[in-house]
């Protein structure tokens, strides 16, 4: 963190200026019904709620208690069959330059048109589909066509392998898959229903799959479990929305932790609809005419939030991009806002420090002049790309929105809001809590933290977007997220207040490990590298990555009879099969043995601190269950065992 940098001379566009912005927020901490009742109107409903919300289950918040909706209708219907009907919806454009544009209209059809299909497959309210597809419209349909009628869907990242995608289905229940023959990605085919086959070895609920013919390379289709999704569809099929009762589950995305399997998060129709609708318009201000790019995957919370629900509701047109930024040529992200005039870009800090890599000459070469907006996710933005990303790509002139929130809080949570107009903004800080977010930061002893001075990051009211609660794990929710303090959601991040009431987030307080924004659980990682058979133990950390933000580092001890010629490739290939390559690790470290508490546990820390010679001379702080002594007589054992290994910080594989 810089620590006070000046603030930027913002205000010309901040539109009418911080009054407004203090005068919004006020009210919605004074009076959160009534600010929370007219955020509500932002969508429509069968029936209005009898209650803002109901706090009689906490830590389980109930909002727009009692009102109906369908968020199908409210991203589609009332655009389809008004005004909007031939306005597009999404712009989809892949590496080579093709494109499809689908208006409110035709998105309209192909989600009445597959929701029928659902219907006749079974799928009823309240059951569960797994939808693992590339980014290409079929996605957004299929997210739209369970909402309509009610059923739950879980997206699974299309970089994901056959055992994760497996857990996944194991924990929600899937009765049905929507995935598709392939997807593209740098020039490759990326076999997709070969993984699902994998994966559906491993599971027993998924009775149907329907597939998408996108890439054309040969499949295996099982007669009476796989159905072409262009057989089972007809045009003009239409189906009435199911009216969802506000806190029903919408969707359920899994999200890594402090523990081995990633955890469900739920959310809802209602608070979540009408969070991320708002927060959208808060943050970026958006405009009618606007193309809005939203550059995640719709694997992820962003892509849900972000690419479907708000935009959608709000009636823009989006770029949905199926591909790399950088390929087939590194200016390929420039050329695609060159072309359709992007006037809104949200990306990742990754992206941006990958793409500033490039040089200078990528961006320059192109026409940029249609963005008026940027913005940041994921993890926390350093100045130096956040000045690179103001300065080169938005020529100075465009405002930076860094959004930090996570997969639990539905939306964003604190980031600036030139919607409803914020103070200056401050190179690598999310600025200031959106409307109804009450943001504290806790020290060590439990007390609130000084300006200036890092803690962890709590929010302490709820608010419409948080999630109604975890798949199938009550005390989960109940601990992780709510057990350091009476009702206030625990982040799980670290984060330092500045002077002027600017938050400036900090990374992970917990075994959470952030690689290019990608959120990963050491213990994750370590599961997986235990499950190849061929790793007897294994300790994981992150260690700063100067592109990535965070990258993998693993010191495994081989099991007996695992040749170390091999190990090596043979883990990694293992872990990119059954898991996917986000939890292959960049550093492989093979050692005789590990250093580990009497009780048994791995001392992750003392791995890590050795590794980066940084041991402190209180080293009671590594450890929490073992004594000093234990702990001095590991780092010695574990020095010389990195020695005789010949394993050293150069050596890294
Ligand atoms: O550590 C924070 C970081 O990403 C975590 C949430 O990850 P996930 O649930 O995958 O959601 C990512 C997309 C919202 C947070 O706990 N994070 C997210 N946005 C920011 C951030 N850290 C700093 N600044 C941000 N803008």
């Amino acid at each position: 963190m810089s620590d006070s940098p000046n603030p930027l001379p913002f205000e010309s566009f901040m539109n009418p200026g911080l009054g407004k912005y203090a005068r919004v927020y006020r009210e919605s901490i004074d009076n959160p019904e009534k600010f929370y009742s007219d955020a509500g109107w932002i969508l429509d409903w069968y029936s209005k709620w009898d209650s803002i919300i109901d706090k009689s289950g906490e830590p389980y918040y109930r909002w727009y208690v009692n009102g109906k909706l369908n968020l199908s209708y409210n991203a589609v219907d009332r655009h389809a069959n008004g005004i909007r009907r031939n306005k597009a919806a999404y712009i989809w454009v892949d590496e080579k330059g093709n494109e499809k544009i689908v208006t409110y209209r035709g998105l309209y059809k192909r989600v009445n048109a597959l929701a029928k299909a659902l219907l006749e497959m079974g799928i009823r309210k309240g059951d569960r589909i797994a939808i693992y597809l590339p980014m290409i419209i079929e996605e957004p349909v299929a997210m739209l066509a369970a909402a309509r009628i009610g059923a739950v869907f879980t997206v699974i990242f299309s970089g994901f392998g056959a055992e994760a995608i497996a857990d996944r289905v194991n924990d929600c229940g899937a009765k049905l898959m929507i995935t598709a023959d392939g997807g593209f990605r740098r020039g490759k085919i990326i076999p997709l229903k070969e993984t699902v086959d994998r994966a559906l070895e491993l599971t027993k609920t998924v009775e149907s799959v329907i597939v998408v013919k996108h890439t054309g390379n040969e499949i295996n289709m099982t007669e009476g479990r796989d159905y072409w999704y262009h057989d089972i569809i007809r045009e003009k099929d239409y189906v009435e929305p199911e009216r969802m009762d506000s806190n029903d589950p919408l969707f359920i995305l899994y999200t890594s932790g402090t523990t081995g399997k990633p955890k469900g998060v739920v959310h809802g129709n209602g608070g979540y609809g009408v969070w991320v609708t708002n927060t959208l318009k808060w943050a970026f201000d958006p405009q009618e005419s606007d193309r809005w790019w939203c550059a995640a995957d719709i694997g992820w919370i962003t892509g849900h939030s972000y690419i479907v629900f708000a935009p959608l509701i709000l009636g823009l047109t989006s770029i949905l991009y199926e591909g790399s930024f950088d390929y087939p040529t590194p200016d390929q992200i420039w050329k695609i806002i060159s072309y359709y005039e992007v006037d809104i870009l949200y990306t990742s800090p990754t992206a941006i420090r990958a793409l500033m890599k490039y040089g200078d000459e990528y961006p320059k070469n192109h026409n940029l002049s249609s963005l008026r907006v940027l913005g940041s996710v994921g993890e926390p933005i350093n100045p130096v790309a956040w000045e690179w990303y103001y300065e080169k790509i938005g020529n100075s002139q465009c405002p930076v929105i860094d959004t930090y929130w996570q997969t639990e809080t539905g939306g964003f949570v604190i980031s600036p809001a030139i919607g409803i107009g914020v103070a200056p903004l401050k190179p690598g800080s999310a600025t200031l809590p959106l409307p109804g977010i009450e943001p504290v930061i806790i020290d060590q002893s439990g007390k609130e933290a000084e300006n200036g001075e890092k803690g962890f990051l709590f929010l302490k009211r709820p608010w419409p977007g948080l999630m109604i609660g975890l798949n199938k794990d009550d005390q989960k929710y109940r601990s992780l997220y709510f057990g350091k303090m009476s009702n206030a959601y625990f982040t799980g991040d670290y984060a330092v207040k500045d002077k002027d009431g600017y938050f400036w987030l900090l990374g992970r307080a917990d075994e959470v490990l952030k690689v290019s924004g990608h959120r990963i659980g050491t213990i994750e990682v370590e599961d997986a590298l235990l499950s190849t058979g061929l790793v007897a133990e294994a300790g994981v950390f992150g260690k700063t990555h100067q592109v990535k933000g965070e990258s993998i580092v693993s010191f495994l001890v081989l099991g007996s009879g695992t040749s170390l010629d091999s190990a090596v490739d043979t883990i990694k290939n293992g872990i990119r099969r059954n898991f996917g390559s986000l939890l292959v690790p960049d550093e492989i470290h093979i050692v005789g043995s590990l250093p580990k508490t009497r009780s048994g546990k791995i001392m992750r820390r003392i791995i890590k601190a050795v590794y980066q010679d940084q041991i402190p001379g209180d080293v009671t702080t590594l450890e929490s269950e073992a004594s000093v002594e234990e702990i001095k007589e590991a780092i010695d054992k574990f020095k010389k065992e990195l020695k005789a290994s010949g394993n050293s910080r150069q050596r890294s594989q």
